[in-house]
């Protein structure tokens, strides 16, 4: 198996020649899922005692299961958050898998770790943290919040512990009533509480809404968190505000910018994450809107030896490595051994230069208020709320849920375009994310034409 022989440089040919077919698609096909019996019939049986040859494995893969798939960097993908990694990054990706590189340490992965590290310094002297601030790749923005959370209760905890003062009998912390979905998983997992701070009409949550959840809260509250591009909305909280009143009060003061936090590379946009320089740690995920294949979450931290007391494991066979006052990437996130998935990125952004990521997201946000524009002149659609980075959300009269899972089917199994529903206060709508570079205007107005054959 481990071998190189003639059977493996053959395989390795076919895998490369169909990774070249996959990569000179424009763009992929859309493709879509199939039902569990479907996949098992066409699949087949794949595991056995002898095998059934990489060739044979890689053509069930082509035919059966890769169109069982739909590609995400389709430029019609616009639902959750789509993905649209550039052909640099998608290449370097290869190269990473066959590296068999161990990003966990200085000592095995010095230079993918420093490289990753040149990625996460650019990303936090963008927010504009101090120099020092670090952190780490994770796989995505749940491990990279709840890592983040992890190491603001462990501070707050050893402040108390320092101070001789006594721990408080649960631990809390404030979010956006439209925060993720991944916060109220992390407050699960960590056993503390989650405080769902009401927003303003328009989306955002302010600091006087901070302030109240804090005076209602009473003590324990070892974090507060600004949504820097709510997923449904891509609302940007008011981070400036709510620093503020994180600061005053010497909480943790954490943004989850998985989506959002992209915009900050857009000249027209940058002022909307005022306030994210007096972040005491951030996300940021690549894999949504810095053009990276998955998964990559940037997770930065002010004071990252805060973060390292907190995570750093100890056992006898590692000490090695943790004593040794190396950077070492796993000590800043609940992970251990890891691949180095900020290399693809780190390949892409030397390849093109930052100016062409700004040009990438100034342009989808661009899009996003072209085709609001085009929806405000509709007598038929109306825009839930105005967009204000590079999701759209909007009505069509009269429509219920049946209407729009029907329409969003239809544009699926055509190949045209995945747009699932969302939802607002109990109310259907339709929502299109856009990150994807390659999405035209053309496209988004035949989508929404397409509504028409609904009615
Ligand atoms: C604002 C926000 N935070 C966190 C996450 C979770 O990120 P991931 O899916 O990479 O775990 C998402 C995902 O969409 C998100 O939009």
């Amino acid at each position: 198996m481990h071998e190189v022989n003639e059977d493996s440089i053959k395989l390795r040919e076919e895998v490369f020649a169909y990774a070249r077919r996959r990569l000179e698609y424009d763009p992929a096909p859309l493709d879509g899922p199939q039902s569990p019996e479907w996949l098992q019939k066409n699949a087949g049986k794949t595991i056995s005692e002898s095998g059934i040859g990489g060739s044979k494995a890689l053509e069930i893969f082509s035919e059966v299961l890769a169109p069982s798939t739909i590609s995400t960097d389709h430029p019609n993908y616009l639902s959750f958050i789509p993905s649209a990694p550039t052909e640099a990054s998608k290449l370097f990706d290869l190269i990473v898998s066959a590296s068999a590189i161990y990003g966990g340490s200085w000592m095995e992965g010095a230079g993918a770790v420093f490289a990753e590290n040149e990625v996460l310094s650019w990303l936090a002297d963008e927010a504009g943290l101090p120099k020092g601030a670090g952190g780490v790749f994770v796989q995505g923005g749940t491990l990279g919040n709840l890592s983040a959370l992890v190491a603001a209760r462990h501070s707050a905890s050893q402040k108390l512990i320092s101070a001789g003062k006594p721990l408080p009998t649960k631990w809390k912390f404030i979010c956006s009533a439209e925060a993720h979905s991944s916060l109220k998983s992390a407050a699960a997992v960590m056993d503390v509480e989650i405080i769902k701070a009401p927003v303003d009409e328009t989306g955002h949550l302010r600091g006087s809404s901070v302030s109240n959840a804090l005076q209602r809260a009473g003590e324990g509250v070892f974090a507060i968190v600004a949504t820097a591009g709510t997923t449904n909305f891509g609302i940007v909280d008011k981070i400036d505000e709510i620093a503020d009143v994180a600061k005053e009060n010497q909480i943790w003061f954490h943004v989850d910018g998985a989506y959002g936090l992209a915009g900050i590379l857009s000249p027209e946009t940058k002022p909307i994450f005022t306030g994210i320089e007096k972040a005491d740690s951030f996300i940021v995920d690549p894999h949504k809107w810095l053009f990276a294949p998955f998964d990559a979450c940037a997770l930065i931290y002010r004071s990252p030896e805060l973060a390292r007391a907190a995570h750093t494991q100890h056992g006898e066979y590692l000490e090695t490595l943790t004593e040794s006052g190396d950077w070492n990437p796993s000590d800043y996130a609940y992970n251990l051994t890891r691949r180095p998935r900020g290399l693809p990125l780190w390949f892409s952004l030397a390849t093109h230069g930052v100016a062409a990521y700004r040009e990438g997201v100034r342009k989808n946000i661009e899009l996003a208020k072209q085709i609001a524009e085009i929806i405000r002149g509709k007598s038929d659609l109306e825009l839930v709320r105005e967009p204000e980075l590079s999701v759209v959300v909007f009505t069509k009269k009269g429509w219920t849920l049946n209407d729009y899972d029907s329409w969003s089917a239809k544009l699926l199994a055509r190949g045209e375009a995945f747009v699932v529903p969302s939802s607002h206060q109990g109310e259907p709508n339709a929502r299109f994310a856009i990150v994807n570079p390659r999405t035209e205007l053309s496209s988004l107005k035949a989508i929404l034409e397409s509504m028409d054959e609904e009615s």
